[in-house]
């Protein structure tokens, strides 16, 4: 009786973990006026190829490091460095800290279009990668 209580109390605390901050993730967006998150529209800007005034001309993406398919590992197009694959069903470990994640978007949007991206932008990426 105990095993099996301990048992169920383990199980439901560990999905709650898992489900609880991908959660307060949408929820953090939701409180920033997002209603309707677009997967089809952040898989768009995820591909959408940026040449910014401080790239010099060159090209880029977030698929530049991330690549183009979530769900397999990336690489730093500067450092060369291995970048763990974006999609949550390959890798747990994704937007589970809802501070590094926004913190992230701010540096790659910055970099990669030369702007913040809108709450509304994030949301759809996070859509996106989130359902792959
Ligand atoms: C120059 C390389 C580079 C580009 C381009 C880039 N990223 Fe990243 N990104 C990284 C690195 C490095 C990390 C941190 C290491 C990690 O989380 O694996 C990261 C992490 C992230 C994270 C945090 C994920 C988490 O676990 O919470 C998000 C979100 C993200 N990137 C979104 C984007 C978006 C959106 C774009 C395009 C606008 C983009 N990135 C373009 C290199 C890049």
């Amino acid at each position: 009786m105990k095993i099996l209580l301990i048992l169920i109390l383990s199980i439901s605390f560990s999905k709650n973990i898992q489900a609880g901050s991908l959660e307060a993730l949408f929820d953090s967006y939701q409180q920033a006026g997002v209603i309707t998150p677009k997967a089809e529209q952040g898989k768009l800007l995820w591909n959408k190829v940026f040449i910014t005034e401080k790239s010099k001309g060159k090209e880029r993406s977030c698929s530049s490091c991330h690549g183009s398919d979530v769900r397999k590992s990336g690489k730093h197009i500067r450092t060369g460095k291995l970048i763990e694959p974006m999609a949550s069903s390959v890798n747990l470990k994704r937007f589970r800290d809802v501070k590094k994640t926004k913190k992230w978007f701010k540096r790659n949007c910055k970099w990669t279009i030369g702007r913040e991206c809108s709450v509304q932008e994030q949301v759809d990426i996070l859509k996106y990668l989130t359902t792959q």
